[in-house]
């Protein structure tokens, strides 16, 4: 999840939204090289009517696929794509594969636009599976492809980009790159979407139609989704989906809600010239800006203009440099925001005989809002509940985090979740952009399951998902 750090003091504000992650434990011994897990158990030839006594996945310690649970209530003849699924995902061997990719990517983090050695993991591993891909897009990004080849097609997502952080946390899978880290779990994320690469592989028989899986650069800035967009990513695609792993919620918990997720993210810095004393113009835009929220936004609906940074600017005499950062939970609001602080900061310059110019680093940090599509919502609800029983789905607030998802979002109806990774017996509590930040490893088999089943049941329900299809909820709070 983006927050940034973008023009330099900007920075404290940022508010992380935060997925924590990980995992100090003892690394649990590695089994040997990957292990066949594309074979599915002779179980589920004729489908239906599984017996879960006999499909109970071996996972390692705990049971998070309550297969037994649900009877299938939007069945369409699908059977048992639970059992089967969860049997795969909770094979020792599995978790093991996962366990040793996160770590891989995990000692090994690379900035946005950078992320060179990842890409080419990604690019390994599924030449692997036997997976075919495009590349690249957005410079590192991959698009692999699994399925028909044909329509309906729907997507998911993963970030491969880390933070310019020094990790603080002592384990032997540490960030071996000073001051960079993956300190937000998008090493989890790239394992999980080749978990479902693996999974969907195995059952490229069952698909109704095509996934593709878009492995992209510079989610934290840098905008990454918006030029894998630019560079044919979404191609036929009908819907997009995509998890962010998150401390507020146990281990493997999803998370999610309808319409406005997560806030529109802007910076700016503008730049006040002439006049007769820059003192006084800067503190009048200053003050102005603080009426923006306080005065013109509805007070139900969030939005915040934070001014962080005050400055002469060096170098030139006379000029002064305001600089900050602003949110909102809609659409609507984030554009009149970016509009009203540009005309505002302009024209109090004018006021005092000044000139202003105003830049919102559009190309790198200014994420629209990432909004929920009502049924990409109920899909992945229902998916998660079927997959993983009652208690592990919640509904969940919107925050005031940032994603570049957005982009997505904005183009196809999009579904974004989050899976916990909160587990105070590892210590894995901290937020996304710690220093400590760390995961439970044990989501990853979940996260891989879900992103799986996600794709093929929206593929199996495509018609009766899209026809009805309503477009992006416009802030639903
Ligand atoms: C499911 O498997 C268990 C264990 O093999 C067996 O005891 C049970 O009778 C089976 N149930 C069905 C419905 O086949
Ligand atoms: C958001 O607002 C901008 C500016 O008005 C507009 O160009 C864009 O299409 C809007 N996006 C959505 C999804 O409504
Ligand atoms: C936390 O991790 C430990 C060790 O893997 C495990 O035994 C425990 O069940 C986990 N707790 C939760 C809430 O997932």
């Amino acid at each position: 999840m983006a927050s940034s750090r973008h023009p330099r003091s900007v920075l404290l504000l940022l508010l992380l939204l935060a997925p924590l992650v990980v995992a100090v434990a003892s690394a649990p011994a590695f089994l040997e090289e990957d292990v066949v897990l594309g074979v599915v158990s002779a179980a589920r030839v004729g489908g239906k009517g599984a017996n879960a006594s006999t499909r109970r996945p071996a996972s390692s310690g705990r049971d998070v696929f309550s297969v037994f649970s649900g009877d299938g209530r939007r069945d369409d003849g699908g059977g048992g794509w639970k059992e089967e699924i969860a049997a795969m995902a909770g094979r020792p061997e599995m978790a093991a594969w996962l366990r040793r990719v996160r770590r891989r990517i995990h000692e090994r983090p690379e900035l946005a636009y950078e992320e060179v050695e990842t890409s080419q993991l990604v690019r390994e591993e599924l030449d692997a599976m036997g997976v075919g891909f495009r590349y690249p897009l957005a410079r590192t990004g991959v698009v692999a492809t699994i399925g028909t080849g044909r329509p309906p097609v729907v997507a998911l997502r993963a970030d491969m980009d880390a933070l310019p952080i020094q990790e603080l946390v002592e384990w032997e899978h540490k960030s071996k790159n000073p001051g960079k880290m993956h300190a937000c779990g998008h090493d989890a994320h790239v394992a999980m979407l080749l978990g479902a690469a693996r999974i969907l592989k195995a059952r490229e028989h069952h698909l109704k139609g095509t996934v593709k899986l878009l492995f992209q650069p510079a989610e934290e800035s840098g905008a990454g989704a918006k030029r894998m967009i630019d560079d044919g990513a979404l191609e036929g695609v009908e819907a997009i989906f995509a998890v962010h792993v998150s401390h507020e919620h146990p281990t493997s918990v999803i998370g999610s809600r309808t319409g406005a997720l997560l806030a529109g993210c802007g910076f700016f810095k503008a730049l006040i010239r002439g006049g007769r004393d820059p003192v006084l113009t800067a503190a009048s835009a200053v003050i102005s800006l603080q009426s923006l929220v306080s005065r013109e936004a509805d007070p139900l609906d969030s939005q915040v203009v934070s001014v962080a940074v005050v400055n002469s600017d060096d170098g030139d005499h006379g000029t002064f440099a305001l600089g900050g950062t602003f949110r909102a939970f809609s659409n609507a609001s984030f554009y009149r925001l970016r509009r009203r602080i540009e005309e505002v900061i302009t024209l109090q310059a004018r006021v005092h005989g000044a000139d202003a110019a105003v830049d919102f680093f559009e190309d790198q940090s200014f994420y629209p809002p990432t909004v929920n599509d009502a049924r990409m919502y109920g899909h992945v609800k229902a998916v998660a509940t079927e997959l993983l029983g009652e208690g592990r789905y919640r509904d969940v607030p919107p925050m005031m985090g940032a994603e570049d998802f957005a982009f997505y979002s904005q183009a196809v109806p999009a579904g974004f979740y989050y899976v916990g990774v909160r587990n105070e017996t590892l210590g894995s509590v901290h937020t996304g952009h710690s220093p400590y930040f760390m995961i439970d490893e044990d989501v990853l088999p979940t996260g891989a399951a879900v992103h799986a089943a996600i794709a093929e049941r929206y593929l199996a329900l495509a018609g009766a998902l899209s026809s009805s299809s309503s477009g992006p909820v416009e802030r639903e709070l």
